[in-house]
């Protein structure tokens, strides 16, 4: 599978979450930009059957490479992000994974039942970034115990492999300078900015300024009924040139930290 089919496969799941995000793609279009995609990520659990090696496999045989890892401490998470090789244009890939095995042994012991579900197959042929929810209709009362000591972990929970957010370069638009006047036609819009540690994550020199919209509340059907709760949201990224006049391609583990929390509840 080349690496264009993986992101269409990947988007159509998107948009069909977060509708908001094709009407803000449709909004720059209409403006006669030609969106380019940074990066998406995927989260998943630091457990072999579901690992960043697995859930990178796919990207591998595209023709990705690994290019960087992260901690983020506060979240209790590790990632990776994967760049194509030759094609200029091919998104960023980030995975993170939450180390589950620093929280409850509630959550331990109900993270090693569902990574168990998973099937071998999806796991083998990297397929899994497809899979969705392969855990099972989730538990409301377990979503909400899981929200209570990892916001990332519930949503993975009711979720599961996917694309959780797809962002916009800010670099490839012509009418935007900077991320304020995004932002700005956002919120003119009605889109709710994450205000976590402010609307811009990120200073220029960091080399990355991040912003997003904060994920579309969805309903979703658990064992307990229909509950509404947050899903996927859409980023921005606008990149600066390092010391060698090269746009800098990395992430940063300190601003994106806040990034995480657009998955948050909010009224
Ligand atoms: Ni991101």
């Amino acid at each position: 599978m080349d690496y264009l089919r993986i992101f269409d496969t990947l988007w159509s799941d998107y948009i069909s979450l977060v509708p908001s995000a094709l009407k803000i793609f449709s909004l720059f279009e209409r403006m006669n930009e030609d969106v380019e995609n940074d990066h998406i990520a995927i989260r998943t659990f630091q457990h072999p059957r579901v690992s960043i090696e697995v859930l990178s496999k796919l990207f591998i045989k595209a023709g990705y490479v690994e290019r960087g890892e992260y901690n983020f401490e506060e979240k209790k998470l590790y990632a990776k992000h994967f760049e194509h090789k030759s094609a200029k244009n091919a998104p960023r890939v980030f995975i993170s994974e939450l180390r589950y095995n620093e929280f409850s042994s509630f959550m331990q012991q109900l993270v090693d039942l569902m990574v168990l579900n998973v099937p071998q197959n999806l796991i083998n042929s990297g397929e899994l970034i497809f899979a969705r929810n392969v855990f099972g209709v989730p538990s409301y009362e377990f979503y909400e115990l899981l929200r209570k000591e990892s916001e990332y972990a519930a949503w993975l929970y009711a979720y599961g492999f996917r694309a959780n957010h797809f962002t916009v370069s800010v670099n490839s638009l012509t009418s935007f300078k900077n991320l304020e006047s995004v932002n700005e036609l956002l919120k003119n819009n009605g889109y709710i900015l994450n205000n976590s540690g402010g609307e811009i994550k990120g200073k220029p020199e960091d080399l990355l300024q991040q912003s997003s919209i904060m994920a579309e509340i969805i309903p979703v059907k658990f064992k307990e009924g229909v509950y509404r709760i947050p899903s996927c949201y859409y980023e921005f990224a606008l990149r600066y040139p390092d010391t060698n006049g090269k746009l800098y391609s990395g992430f940063i583990a300190k601003s994106a930290d806040k990034i995480f929390e657009s998955t948050n509840f909010y009224s």
